[in-house]
């Protein structure tokens, strides 16, 4: 019988030096395939509200909706990590965000909660509580309408310092990983060095200790234009399995992301 990925094994595998696969899925069928290839760890992304749902922005995703879509992949998946999006507003005071994330984990049966943001105070507020917080530094997608565009962030000085602050400020609050999205290739170096937790990069470079994507850009059947540091791993491949299975390969022996993936 397969035994479920822990956070111990993620901390243990930056440790070794192996890179840490991840993509997004939202159901039981794609997290079962994900599963068989042995992609490390699913991410119920709130980008779902993008790709499944078909809004312009991930703003309109409800908690429901968050346990509904953790629930199918949780379900389905035998090894594999699981981890949660605490969508847009879920964590406006910390009893919201306590209840939420208890949701997801009770519900949705995810083993950990993602939230976006410098908010230490949530999340040792919910370590607290026992439950493991995953940080999101970098591009924060559930404040687009406050940023404007998606861009990458941490492009000047004080900005990169403030990343990186924030993201040694995260850890110190409890956080055991942390996902880095659309920052400078050197910058999420410097620190993916400086942490003991995992840092899984998005548009981040290949010196993260590990690597996410969101599933339907990497299998190129996104409804938007799939993001520069994307790529289709649908090319020279007969199936979905075997796309899945390239990304895995390409993450484990840092071909990917390439430079012209990374900014
Ligand atoms: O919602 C999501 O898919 C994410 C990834 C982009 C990291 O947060």
């Amino acid at each position: 019988m397969t035994t479920l990925l822990s956070i111990n094994d993620l901390t243990d595998m930056k440790r070794r030096g192996e890179k840490i696969t991840c993509l997004t899925a939202y159901d039981a069928s794609f997290s079962a395939v994900l599963d068989k290839v042995g992609i490390d760890v699913i991410l119920v992304g709130d980008s779902l509200g993008m790709v499944i749902q078909g809004h312009s922005t991930t703003v309109p995703v409800s908690v429901k909706d968050m346990v509904y879509h953790s629930r199918c992949v949780s379900q389905a998946r035998q090894r594999a990590f699981v981890i949660g999006d605490l969508p847009f507003m879920s964590y406006a005071t910390l009893q919201e965000a306590g209840k939420n994330a208890a949701r997801l984990m009770q519900l949705g049966g995810v083993q950990m909660v993602k939230l976006e943001g410098a908010r230490m105070d949530y999340v040792s507020f919910l370590v607290d509580q026992g439950i493991p917080v995953c940080g999101h530094l970098g591009l924060l997608p559930q404040s687009i309408n406050q940023l404007g565009r998606y861009a990458v962030q941490g492009k000047n000085t004080p900005d990169a310092e403030k990343i990186s602050e924030n993201a040694y400020a995260l850890q110190q609050a409890g956080a055991s990983l942390l996902v880095l999205e659309c920052v400078p290739a050197a910058l999420a170096k410097q620190i993916s060095e400086q942490l003991s937790i995992p840092v899984i990069g998005i548009g981040a470079g290949v010196d993260c200790d590990g690597q996410v994507l969101v599933l339907y850009d990497m299998l190129n059947i996104g409804i938007i234009k799939r993001p520069r540091f994307s790529k289709n791993f649908m090319t020279d491949v007969n199936s979905i399995e075997e796309a899945v299975a390239a990304y895995h390969r390409a993450v484990k022996i840092t071909q990917f992301p390439a430079p012209e993936h990374s900014f």
